[in-house]
């Protein structure tokens, strides 16, 4: 039988209304540059470990191109889903629906549209702050994948983004291709047309071999006028965190040192090695049996990665003993 998803049917913690005083909450994106790295499995097991340390979560789905958050932590499909209110028939907070674990929520994704979806820039920027005031500590968002503008915008408004990446070629090669379209996205904003368009050109003369020296975006943006230098400065002060997923060796769970070295040298971009996450037969299987791995088997070397990454990420001072 399909949820009601009423509002009379959150939890007393998400009925609780949040009060203008309380500090918004934190939204962590979820991004990956290739599909099928992990994102989901690791947004729902950054919540579910955020919710054993005491937190309130709501994972939100903005996968367009297929939802399935829902399966991942055992829930059946909700007809009661975010195209609501991208249609503008319910709130965010409207489409909330409590899971069977405490302090674990979460809106369905686009589950029924039946068409091709795509988020207008208009509809990500009034989205956003809508994320930020849904009633719980955190906000998690899964996104679907690739460096695409919306998915850029929601990424850039992040407290904490998540970059997702598998050790494998194919996805090391998509995840520096985010990164870079990550930074000309943002770089787009505090340049003026014509220099953001000679920069793009000067970037495509680098990627030909055309010109000789290795592209510095310091060097480069400290020359022109037209880019904001301390803009770009500011993009290594609330870093990428880089994850990797399905780590077999220890070849595997070091390359995040050299993603992070890489992205140094070639884009002067600061960016942040949050963890490694070991490659675990029991991720398949417990999706299989509608039981999230981390709540199937909680004391595993696996459940010690997430607990260490939300502690990485979160703020000390709401880091609350583990329940
Ligand atoms: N650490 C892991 N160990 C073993 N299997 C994993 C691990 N992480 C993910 N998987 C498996 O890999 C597959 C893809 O995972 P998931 O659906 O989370 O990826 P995704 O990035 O969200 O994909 P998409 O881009 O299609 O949304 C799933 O079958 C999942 O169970
Ligand atoms: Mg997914």
């Amino acid at each position: 039988m399909e949820k009601d998803t009423t509002p009379n049917n959150v939890t007393p913690l998400e009925g609780k209304s949040k009060k203008s005083t309380q500090k918004p909450s934190q939204l962590w994106v979820v991004a990956s540059g290739k599909g099928g790295v992990g994102k989901t499995f690791v947004t729902t097991s950054l919540a579910f470990t955020l919710s054993k340390l005491g937190h309130s979560v709501v994972i939100v789905d903005l996968d367009l191109s297929g939802a399935n958050v829902h399966t991942a932590i055992g829930m059946p499909p909700s007809h009661m889903n975010i195209r609501h209110y991208f249609e503008g028939a319910k709130t965010l907070q409207e489409l909330v629906i409590p899971t069977a674990y405490p302090k674990l929520s979460y809106v369905q994704g686009f589950w029924d549209s039946w068409t091709p979806t795509d988020f207008s820039y208009n509809e990500i920027q009034k989205l956003i702050p809508e994320l930020k005031q849904l009633r719980a500590d955190y906000v998690l968002v899964d996104l679907g994948a690739g460096a695409l503008e919306p998915h850029l915008d929601l990424f850039r408004a992040a407290d904490e983004k998540i970059l997702l990446t598998s050790p494998e070629p194919t996805s090391i090669e998509k995840t520096y291709r985010f990164i870079e379209a990550y930074m000309c996205h943002s770089l787009k904003d505090s340049a003026c047309p014509a220099a953001f368009g000679s920069m793009i050109s000067t970037l495509r003369n680098h990627r030909q071999r055309t010109l000789n020296q290795p592209f510095s975006f310091k060097s480069y943006l400290k020359d022109q006028s037209g880019i904001s230098y301390e803009f770009f400065e500011s993009l290594s002060s609330n870093p990428v965190r880089l994850m990797v997923n399905s780590c077999r060796s220890p070849a595997n769970t070091e390359l995040g040192h050299s993603i992070k070295s890489v992205c140094n040298k070639y884009y002067d971009l600061g960016i942040d090695f949050a963890a490694s996450i070991n490659y675990d037969n029991a991720v398949w299987q417990s999706v299989k049996v509608r039981t999230p791995a981390l709540v199937a088997q909680p004391f595993t070397p696996l459940a010690g990665q997430f607990l260490n990454s939300c502690k990485h990420l979160i703020d000390p001072e709401d880091l609350r003993a583990v329940v």
